[in-house]
């Protein structure tokens, strides 16, 4: 008799990279997976629309930091790992009201901490050695980095240095503590800036190329030149399934695209390739949109990520190059105007409303 593999439990996948996690899990591997999302406006299960009759995937609307909900999960479906992408993630919204970001990325780490430490300490000893929690944050608990400094390494000092930054660099910290503490197998992984399809248009290069469609204004921060390092999504999500697979407990991995653009570099990139796609339209060329607006309380300069330690201990790489993936992600919201309709209704009106009325105000 041959039993079925147990699943993993994801949480926050029916957002961006959690959706594109989903989907890249079923069509690459044969286990299946329990995935916990709170259905925040940032999650949206038009997102795992091609697996929802696969019987692979079980979505359950949920919080990470319900330990009653939580512990029914664990104990039915018996997972062999949790995979943490569950977050409030825009830096803006964080400036804006930090109170979401402290709950969830604080205490509802903590929470699902607890809950999975409860669980994982009962585990007979071969699901317990076996078992893994894997933490999805950000290179941004690093802080900024001047012109000439070298790129982050896992051991860099965390300089968090905004409310989203800070409240990840807290969650991160208490996953480091659950494993020195109670031996809980954790990995944590701080990736850089991603893109590609599925991301809410509240994040720079999908609120460009969508705002550039549209022939509205392309609001670029200061003076454009923050510094980035761009990772297509897909590369994300294969880079935290070698760190699921082969990572060792207690270590941090970092992981980023090796392409480090100034953001007025990326918003140009996304006009030509607006113009290419689109010889037709009226707003060619697109370049003529951009306006410079007010910029961001607390800005970080620039993120640049040093990936030596996932490339030579895990033999990860990214596979999609920024052109590549700009592209693709360009064609991506072209294709899909009735998700592009979806997500800028409601809610999303009244956040582009807080966030670039004002800044128009104060310049
Ligand atoms: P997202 O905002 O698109 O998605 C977050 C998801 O989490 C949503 O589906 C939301 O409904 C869900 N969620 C929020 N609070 C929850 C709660 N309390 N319980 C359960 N679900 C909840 O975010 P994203 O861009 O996909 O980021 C995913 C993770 O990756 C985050 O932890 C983020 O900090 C990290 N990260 C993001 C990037 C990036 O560039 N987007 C880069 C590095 C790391
Ligand atoms: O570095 C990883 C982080 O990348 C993740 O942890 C965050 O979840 C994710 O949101 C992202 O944070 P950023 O703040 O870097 O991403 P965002 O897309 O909001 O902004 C990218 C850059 O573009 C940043 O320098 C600010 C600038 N920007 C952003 C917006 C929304 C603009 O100039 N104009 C805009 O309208």
């Amino acid at each position: 008799m041959t039993s079925s593999p147990s699943p993993i439990l994801v949480t926050g996948g029916a957002g961006f990279i959690g959706a594109n996690f989903v989907l890249q899990w079923i069509a690459e591997t044969g286990t299946p997976l329990v995935n916990l999302d709170k259905l925040t406006y940032a999650g949206n299960l038009a997102n795992l629309a091609s697996v929802a009759g696969d019987a692979r995937h079980v979505f359950v609307q949920g919080d990470i930091g319900d330990a009653a909900l939580v512990a029914k999960l664990l104990a039915e479906h018996r997972p062999c790992a949790v995979v943490n992408f569950a977050a409030e993630s825009h830096v803006d919204r964080s400036i804006h009201g930090a109170g979401e970001f402290i709950q969830t990325n604080v205490l509802g780490t903590f929470r699902l901490l607890e809950s999975v430490r409860h669980y994982w300490q009962a585990l007979p000893a071969g699901e317990k050695d076996a078992f893994r929690f894997l933490h999805v944050s950000t290179d941004e608990v690093y802080g900024s980095l001047g012109p000439a400094d070298p790129a982050f390494t896992e051991r860099h000092n965390y300089r968090p240095n905004s409310p989203y930054s800070a409240s990840k660099a807290g969650s991160d910290h208490l996953v480091r503590a659950w494993h020195h503490t109670y031996g809980l197998p954790v990995l944590t992984t701080n990736c850089s800036n991603n893109y590609g399809p599925f991301q809410f248009p509240e994040k720079l290069i999908p609120l460009v190329i969508l705002n550039a469609m549209q022939g509205k204004p392309l609001p670029v921060y200061g003076d454009g030149q923050n510094v980035r390092d761009w990772l297509f999504v897909t590369d994300h999500c294969a880079a935290i399934r070698t760190v699921l697979a082969r990572g060792s407990p207690g270590e941090v991995y970092n992981i980023g695209g090796d392409c480090e653009r100034a953001n007025l570099d990326v918003v140009r990139a996304i006009c030509r390739a607006l113009d290419e796609f689109l010889p037709g339209s009226a707003h060619r060329p697109h370049e003529r949109l951009i306006a410079f607006v007010p910029d961001r309380p607390g800005h970080d300069r620039r993120y640049a990520i040093d990936t030596s330690k996932v490339k030579r201990e895990l033999g990860w790489q990214p596979a999609v190059t920024f052109e590549q993936g700009l592209k693709q992600t360009v064609r991506w919201y072209l294709d899909h105007e009735q998700w592009v309709r979806g997500v800028q209704s409601g809610e999303y009106r009244n956040w582009i409303a807080a966030n670039y009325t004002q800044r128009q105000k104060a310049s």
